[in-house]
Parts: structure tokens; sequence; C-alpha cells
């Protein structure tokens, strides 16, 4: 009993120390860094105290929770440990300094086992899993920009929760089902507010400011002996489920296949369960295209086929902004003009930045069906059930009633 309870203060004295000094001291050393628009400096006295303060306290409170060998009981705990632990690896991997992770790889470790995930900390550890405690949440820093880019990243990644959960209520009453017609507008309402906090985000967060002291905590960074890639604000599987729910994206496309399989580790246990029904969906654009083409269509099937429509217009719109609005202007023009030596360092998932941004405008054409040569879209499928609901629209033979299949 007496272990459970040293055990558990030792959690809380990391969790008190991961929301106060830990945060002060990111804090000033990025006041350092932006003040010489530098990513690090180094051979810097102050630079250098203040990270060694950092590498040291947060190394003596992880191994002081390391040395009882015991786990928390409730996965939500155990996964804010973790939490806590890749916040601190994070810090060390940002200000280029390498901790000793002798006395605590093996917590990480045994935390990751436990929960089936990577051994680092996860965009889900400051979107879905960011207790806060009177009114603060998590973060590497105080700065302003650095809670603008948390508050409408997460608003965002909340409003994509909301359309897939919408969404995956309409398998089980049919697409004909006036019920389902709630479930689509909630979608498309859903996915005006992900363009709608992507757009604050873009006005708001400071190019600069974004540039030298929020993306470097995302970079990848090594437990123990493997390196794991950096964390990216798609970490998250409603995206998913709304490309494969959809049809837009296949599970069985080898290229989507790659992108699950590399972000299952990095999705919050409970997301990796969505994750893993993906290949049992049927896509409701194939339904929809199925239940139009069967006869005239009925005055519900006609309204949820415009609705899907609209959640695929609305959908693709995000992806687009997210490439040209976000990706371009914060990461791509300002690293061209980043030294050459750091042209590998750009990215969350460590492969150069030209491969990452052709992959995310991969699945970008693919979100936003655009008809490309080399790519099968969801262009025809979609341009068929516009063509049906047209053909719907002609003035019906004199005798045919709606819904009928004659
Ligand atoms: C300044 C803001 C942002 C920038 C610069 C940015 C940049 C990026 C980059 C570079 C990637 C590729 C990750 C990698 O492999 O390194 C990515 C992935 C992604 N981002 Fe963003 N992003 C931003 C904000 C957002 C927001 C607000 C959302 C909405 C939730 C979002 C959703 C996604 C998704 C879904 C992916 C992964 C694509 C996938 O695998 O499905 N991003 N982002």
């Amino acid at each position: 009993m007496s272990r459970d309870v040293s055990s558990a203060s030792a959690i809380k004295d990391l969790d008190r120390w991961i929301r106060g000094e830990f945060r002060e001291l990111n804090t000033e050393l990025e006041e350092i860094y932006f003040s010489e628009k530098a990513i690090t400096l180094h051979d810097r006295a102050d630079v250098d105290n203040l990270s060694r303060l950092l590498v040291r306290d947060g190394g003596e409170l992880i191994s002081r929770v390391a040395e009882h060998r015991e786990l928390p009981r409730d996965p939500d705990a155990r996964y804010e440990l973790l939490g806590m632990i890749g916040f601190y690896l994070g810090a060390c991997r940002r200000h280029e300094v390498q901790p000793d992770q002798s006395q605590y790889a093996s917590l990480a470790e045994a935390l990751a086992g436990s929960l089936g995930v990577a051994p680092r900390f996860s965009s889900a550890h400051q979107h879905i899993h960011n207790r806060a405690v009177g009114g603060a949440f998590n973060s590497f820093t105080t700065l302003a920009s650095e809670r603008v880019f948390l508050t409408y990243n997460g608003l965002a990644v909340m409003a994509y929760r909301r359309a897939a959960h919408a969404l995956l209520s309409i398998p089980a009453l049919g697409v004909s089902n006036p019920l389902a017609t709630y479930h689509l507008a909630d979608a498309v309402a859903a996915l005006r507010d992900v363009m709608r906090y992507s757009q604050a985000l873009a006005d708001e967060l400071d190019v600069d400011r974004f540039f030298y002291n929020i993306r470097p905590y995302f970079k990848s960074y090594r437990v123990g002996s493997k390196e794991f890639r950096g964390a990216n604000a798609g970490d998250f599987a409603a995206i998913n489920v709304l490309d494969v729910l959809l049809g837009l994206c296949s599970p069985h496309d080898p290229f989507y296949q790659w992108v699950i399989a590399d972000k299952y580790p990095y999705v919050a246990p409970e997301d990796q369960k969505l994750l893993r029904a993906l290949t049992a969906i049927e896509p409701l654009l194939t339904t929809v295209v199925r239940e139009l083409e069967a006869g005239v269509p009925s005055a519900p099937l006609r309204e949820n086929a415009e609705l899907l429509l609209d959640v695929c217009r609305h959908y693709g719109a995000a992806t687009v902004f997210h490439h040209h609005r976000l990706v371009v202007p914060f990461l791509q023009k300002p690293a061209a003009d980043a030294p050459q030596e750091r042209h590998s360092d750009m990215t969350a998932s460590g492969p150069p930045l030209e491969e990452v941004v052709e992959t995310l405008a991969r699945l970008r054409d693919l979100r936003a069906a655009r008809q490309r040569p080399d790519l099968v879209t969801a262009r025809a499928a979609l341009d068929r059930v516009r063509e049906l609901l047209d053909d719907a629209d002609e003035p019906a033979t004199p005798g045919a009633a709606v819904g009928s299949k004659d």
C-alpha cells in the first residue's frame, strides 16, 4: 500500500513539474531562440544552463516514478503518464540535448506495451487526452501562439470526430431513412466547423512563432534504442473513418493501407479500434449509387444523396485548405528559407519534406476526389450520384409513384 501511495505521489510530482517549471523553462528557451531567429542555439551559457536544468529535473522525476516498477491500473492514467514522459523527451529532442534514459526507457516501453501504442507522446496527448487543471491544459510552453495552435487544432479534430460519429450512425439506419438526414446534416455542420477553425488558425497563428517555437517539439525521437516518428495533427482515426465511410479512400489500396499502418501506433488506444474496423465498412457512396440505380428514388433518398454530395464537398474543401493555407505557408515556405542542413529535420514524420508533401497531396486529391491520371479517385462515383439525381429530377413518367421501382 505504501508503495502504491509513493508511486502515485511520484506521478503527481512529475505532473506538477510538467504543468509548471517544464513549461516555464521551455518558454524561456523559446524566447531566446526567437530573439535570434534560430531553431536552436549551442555554446551559449544561458541556453546550456536552462536546458541542463530541464534535462536534470525531468530525468530525476521520471526516474522516481520508474523506481516503483509498477503502472497505474487505469488505462487513461497510463496513457497520461506516457504523455508526461513523452513531453519531456520531445522537449529534450527539441533543444537537441540527450537525456540518459537508462533509468526510465523501460517505463515508457511498459506503458506503451500495456496500451498497444508507440512509447512516445502523440498529438492525442494534446487534443483528446489532455486533462486541464484549473483551466490550464498541458502544453510545451506558455506562449500565446502555442495556445492558439493547440486550441484551433484541437477544435478542428473535435469537429472531424463529430462528423465521423454522425456518419457512423448511418449504416444501421440505411441511406433512404429520413432519420439519416439528421446525421448527414450534422456531418455537414461539423465539417463547416473544421473549415471555420482551420481558417481561424491560418489567420491567427504567427508563421515565425509556429516555425521556430512550436513545430520543433513534434519531431521524431528515440526511446531506448529505437527512433519513433514525430507527432502530427492528423494522428486521430476520425479522418480515416470519414475517408473510408464516404468512399473517398479504400482500405484495399496499398498506399492507403500504408497510411493506416503508419498511423496505428500513434493514435489513442480507443482510436485504434476504429482503424481496425475500417476494412468492414461499406462506403456510403457505394450504397447510395446502388439504391439510386434501383429505381425511382424516394424523397428521403434524394435528400440524403444531395447531403452526401455536400458532405464530400465540404470534406474536400477542408483538405484543400489544410494543404494550401496551413502546410504551404506554415511549413513548406519557411522551410525553403531554412539552412540546407536542416531540411531533413523539417517534418514530424522524419522523411524529407518533399516526400511528406507529396504524400499529403495524394491524400488531398483522394479526399477532394480530384481527377488525376495516376490515381483512382471517387470522382466517377460522385458524378454518377449527381447524374442519377438529375435524372430523378426530370419530370416523372405519368403514373409512376415516387419510390416505386417500376
Ligand atoms: C499550422 C498548422 C498545420 C500544419 C503546418 C500542418 C502540417 C501537416 C503536415 C506537414 C502533415 C504531414 C505529417 C508528416 O508526416 O510530417 C500533416 C498531416 C495532417 N494534418 Fe496537418 N497541419 C496543420 C494543422 C492541421 C489541422 C488544424 C488539422 C485538423 C485536424 C490537420 C490535420 C491533418 C491530418 C488529418 C493529417 C494527416 C493526414 C493523414 O494521414 O490522414 N492539420 N499536417
